[in-house]
């Protein structure tokens, strides 16, 4: 009985280590152009970051669908590898689309879901999103959902209260705790050149987080609510990730133009920790 207790303790703490550590996930959006580039590029991140530095944060690489193989063959101990998007159905007929059991088969944590760039290319409405969701929790895939409002206005964080309540109104909540929130403001995020000039501050992203944490009180209760990470997304960089995840106190970060840098995405991993 004793054995058990102390065992039960042990996977406790442990769960507990793993969501206190940072978690770094590159959104490498549509690149680089071939394989040998996406490979190289997570051999040289790795081989630059310690065992140490490795047991801090937890870092994941979302590829395009069509270099998760590839790059998911050379991780290391440390290193995980995600998707960038899921089809809504689980199998069928549906020319083009990825589903879930094919991402967990190529050994996929995570998956990032209702990213800004989807929702303006590809229609996706907050239904898709929340059936995505869904489905990838049937499946024991994190959802890295992003939320943000579309515009800098006055009104700060336009919208996304309504954003977070709609997706927290649909899930059971024993699901809550294996739900990542990332607050990604839209006009923050980098054209895919260079990053945007205007940034939320610390204290904003703060608000932000404080704000998704208000949404998952009233679905959880105020104990449970440190079990859901939430990160923050849009130009970020080696210079300003300590703005966001130190002062800000966001758990981790999404990154994508500078994860395909393998030097800047380096100083990233460094800095976070
Ligand atoms: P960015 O992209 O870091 O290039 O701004 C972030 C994202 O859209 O996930």
């Amino acid at each position: 009985m004793g054995d058990l207790i102390s065992k039960g303790v042990e996977k406790d703490k442990n769960l507990m280590f793993l969501k206190m550590r940072k978690l770094v996930i590159a959104n490498w959006k549509m690149n680089p152009n071939t394989e040998s580039e996406a490979e190289r590029l997570v051999l040289d991140v790795q081989k630059e970051i310690s065992l140490e530095e490795r047991q801090k944060s937890e870092i994941v690489f979302c590829p395009p669908s069509i270099f998760i193989k590839s790059v998911a063959e050379k991780l290391e101990g440390g290193f995980f590898v995600g998707a960038q998007n899921v089809f809504y159905e689980s199998l069928g007929t549906f020319t083009g689309e990825i589903s879930a059991d094919m991402i967990k088969s190529l050994n996929c944590k995570y998956c990032i879901v209702g990213h800004s760039e989807r929702k303006k290319h590809f229609n996706e409405t907050v239904d898709d999103i929340i059936a995505k969701i869904l489905l990838l929790l049937k499946k024991d895939i994190y959802p890295v959902i992003c939320v943000g409002e579309e515009k800098k206005l006055t009104k700060k964080l336009d919208g996304v209260e309504g954003q977070v309540n709609k997706i927290l109104q649909a899930i059971p909540k024993t699901k809550i705790s294996k739900l990542i929130f990332v607050y990604e403001p839209v006009w923050a995020i980098s054209d895919g050149k260079k990053p945007s000039v205007i940034l939320p501050s610390s204290d904003d992203v703060l608000s932000a987080k404080l704000l998704i944490q208000k949404c998952l009180v009233k679905k959880i209760g105020r104990n449970k609510i440190s079990s859901v990470q939430i990160l923050y997304g849009g130009s970020v960089n080696a210079e300003n990730i300590c703005k966001f995840v130190g002062d800000g106190l966001m758990d981790g970060a999404l990154i994508g133009g500078a994860s395909l840098k393998a030097k800047e995405f380096i100083k990233i991993i460094k800095q976070i920790n």
